[in-house]
């Protein structure tokens, strides 16, 4: 059974741990990063962007496939849809497909105010629907056109007038950044983080840019306040990775190797292995509740 992330993310908040939060873009990721949670006994978030939705055949299918893995599977820990970036539209379209909880990244709309109004719309919603809201203060950046934009520091008082609406949980920057982290990145801002936590008490954190960040940091930052944690680009990576050793060793020209569900399993090995060591990290392992 999906459940919402309220609960998951309240508890992790109390156990400073995190959970992990891992983006799907097909059957065989959501089937790899199902079998690392029940392996490691760790709740888990699924997370799927609009994007990545279209590119699987849309919402529906993205949660219909989460769900009936999930009995297939025999999955005995608490699994989250959750819709990541959404658009004010896409969280309507989300709802609708069945996901369990919602994210409404209003930090790229005209204005602050806007970004209230339509958070404050869609946790009313959500929260009627028993479907937990995350909320972003704060533009996330990353690389676009070659160019890497500086992770944004969120203004510890917008974070609070966003808690204040009742977000069940908030991603705020603190210098965090999409995809890989450049040589130059000065690192998460912890000053900025006690700042947002001592306005907006024990609300849940949420760290986006979850690839590349030293462990060290991970850590500090979990100690104060951060419960979940995202994580796509480093999993693209260790498939792509362990894909391209088996073709360049040459076994891919092995056998019937051409057949997907071999040409396949390497990545899908590499993704259970990877997302396992990043649950150790996060310390999620063995929080999961039957
Ligand atoms: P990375 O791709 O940098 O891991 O970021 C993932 C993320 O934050 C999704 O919202």
């Amino acid at each position: 059974m999906l459940v919402n992330a309220t609960q998951m993310l309240q508890s992790a908040e109390k156990g400073h741990y995190a959970v992990g939060a891992f983006n799907t873009n097909n059957l065989e990721w959501t089937r790899s990063i199902l079998t690392a949670a029940e392996e490691l006994q760790s709740p888990i978030i699924v997370q799927c962007t609009a994007g990545a939705a279209k590119w699987q055949q849309g919402f529906k299918v993205v949660t219909d496939i989460l769900r009936d893995l999930c009995d297939y599977m025999k999955i005995t820990v608490p699994v989250v849809m959750h819709l990541d970036h959404g658009s004010y539209e896409d969280c309507f379209k989300a709802i609708e497909a069945g996901f369990t909880s919602i994210m409404y990244d209003g930090s790229h709309e005209a204005s602050f105010e806007i970004n209230l109004e339509r958070t404050a719309e869609i946790v009313k919603l959500c929260h009627s629907k028993g479907i937990s809201v995350e909320a972003e203060v704060g533009g996330i950046g990353g690389t676009e056109d070659g160019i890497t934009a500086k992770g944004e520091l969120a203004d510890p008082a917008q974070c609070k007038a966003i808690a204040d609406l009742g977000v069940d949980f908030l991603a705020c920057g603190i210098g965090n950044i999409h995809g890989l982290y450049p040589d130059d990145w000065e690192g998460l801002s912890f000053d900025q983080l006690a700042k947002i936590k001592a306005e907006v008490g024990d609300l849940p954190l949420v760290l986006h840019g979850g690839t590349g960040i030293p462990t060290d940091q991970i850590k500090k930052a979990i100690s104060m306040g951060v419960s979940k944690i995202n994580v796509n680009t480093d999993l693209q990576v260790a498939f792509a990775k362990a894909t391209r050793a088996f073709v360049v060793s040459g076994k891919d020209l092995e056998g019937k190797n051409y057949d997907p569900r071999k040409f396949l399993k390497p990545g899908f090995d590499a993704i259970v292995a990877r997302t396992k060591e990043l649950m150790v990290d996060f310390g999620s392992d063995g929080k999961g509740w039957a």
